[in-house]
């Protein structure tokens, strides 16, 4: 059943156009200036088109935390926040560490109303699990501790994780990630690493040597891009996260990162707890954001602070290069039909009430937003319109 998406405002090569999109099983089959015949019509009313986002960093907690998050629950807050594609961590009970534990997660997750896909855990002991496993994302190793037991501490062991696996998203603070530059440049290893959640200057300047530029991506998370360590004094344990917030002039050096290109990714780290979790005196670590990450990149946009190109850069079109997803992150006729229409003029204020994540509440509530999705389009499917989200099946997705 064709479906014609016209009036709509598209981005490329730092040109704005007016466009009628014409989507067609799934696939965006025609980006024309003729009003084709269709089914079904929508007007996007000549707001913005973009591809859409994908989050490469999320925890919905699926297994073993569901009280927490669910692939349902998180999914449909992502639809919401404009994202139509997430790579989930291996963190859960049990741990993605394992091919059976792999498979299960697979199963649970066909409840998504995104696309999705899977991060693999590394351990101490699962070299065998990581060359056996098939269509994951990215391997992921914990270098320092956090939710989960899965931190590995022995170079040997963490050199032969990085031969193993084409690309290893690594959650490594401070003086670790000079600790993986000299494990790349000691080992010869040719493998791409991708540091997830950069949180300092400092770390940024051990990312950047020369010798090892291109082989590392760096990802920052909204969170260390919108607050800083000042807002621990009112939201306390609500902000606290791994890394923790840093000072103004690291949130400071992020944003320079991200205007010169140094940062490859934005992605959320969605990690959900819940308040009377928080409220414990040995609270966990870990802030939602998947329903946030968009309205605040637009009012950043609105600020002057980040460009569109950059926003579809960071959140579309990288992420989908960075981690070989088929047929996603840009506008491009044969590419899946996941689109994301953004009101650049919207003004509205991040509510808990409003929240689809289990956990009910943003270390941003309360702050006015002006640029908000409206409409999330999944392989060609409406899953969010205005405020509703709806039920329709995502799929997992394939790697190049
Ligand atoms: O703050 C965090 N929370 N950082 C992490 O690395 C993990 C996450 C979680 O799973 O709660
Ligand atoms: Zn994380």
């Amino acid at each position: 059943m064709p479906l014609l998406i016209k009036n709509c405002r598209l981005l490329a090569n730092g040109k704005v156009f007016a466009k009628n999109i014409l989507v067609k099983n799934g696939k965006i089959s025609r980006i024309t200036n003729k009003e084709l015949k269709a089914d079904k019509i929508i007007d996007a009313k000549n707001n913005f088109v973009l591809p859409g986002m994908i989050d490469c960093h999320v925890h919905f907690r699926e297994p073993g935390l569901t009280h927490k998050e669910d692939f349902l629950t998180g999914s449909m807050a992502a639809a919401k926040g404009g994202i139509t594609t997430v790579l989930d961590m291996p963190n859960t009970i049990p741990p993605t560490t394992t091919i059976s534990a792999l498979e299960e997660k697979r199963r649970l997750a066909k409840k998504s109303v995104v696309n999705y896909g899977f991060h693999f855990g590394a351990t101490a002991d699962n070299l065998s699990d990581i060359k056996k496993a098939k269509s994951i994302a990215a391997v992921k190793l914990y270098m320092d501790y956090t939710t989960g037991d899965l931190k590995v501490d022995d170079f040997e062991v963490i050199s032969d994780i990085f031969k193993a696996s084409k690309i290893t998203v690594v959650h490594a603070e401070e003086e670790r990630v000079k600790d993986i530059t000299e494990i790349l440049i000691r080992n010869k290893i040719k493998n791409k690493i991708h540091i997830a959640h950069v949180s300092s200057e400092k770390e940024l300047k051990y990312a950047k040597q020369n010798k090892i530029k291109k082989q590392i991506t760096l990802e920052v998370a909204p969170q260390h891009l919108f607050l800083n360590d000042k807002d621990l004094q009112s939201l306390g344990a609500f902000a606290e996260m791994k890394p923790r917030l840093k000072s103004e002039n690291d949130q400071k050096a992020l944003w320079k990162g991200v205007a010169n290109g140094d940062i490859d990714v934005i992605a959320t780290d969605h990690a959900p707890h819940l308040k009377e979790e928080k409220e414990q005196a040995n609270y966990p670590f870990g802030v939602p954001g998947v329903e946030t990450m968009l309205p605040l990149l637009l009012d950043a946009f609105n600020n002057n602070k980040i460009s569109l190109a950059q926003i579809i850069d960071l959140c579309c079109a990288n992420p989908a290069k960075i981690f070989k997803i088929r047929n996603k992150g840009i506008l491009k006729e044969g590419y899946d039909a996941d689109l994301t229409i953004v009101d650049l003029d919207k003004r509205q204020a991040v509510r808990n009430e409003d929240l689809l994540t289990k956990c009910k509440w943003s270390p941003f509530e309360g702050k006015i937003l002006k640029g908000w999705p409206v409409m999330t389009i999944v392989n060609g499917n409406v899953v969010y319109d205005n405020g509703e989200v709806f039920d329709i099946k995502a799929k997992e997705v394939s790697y190049s």
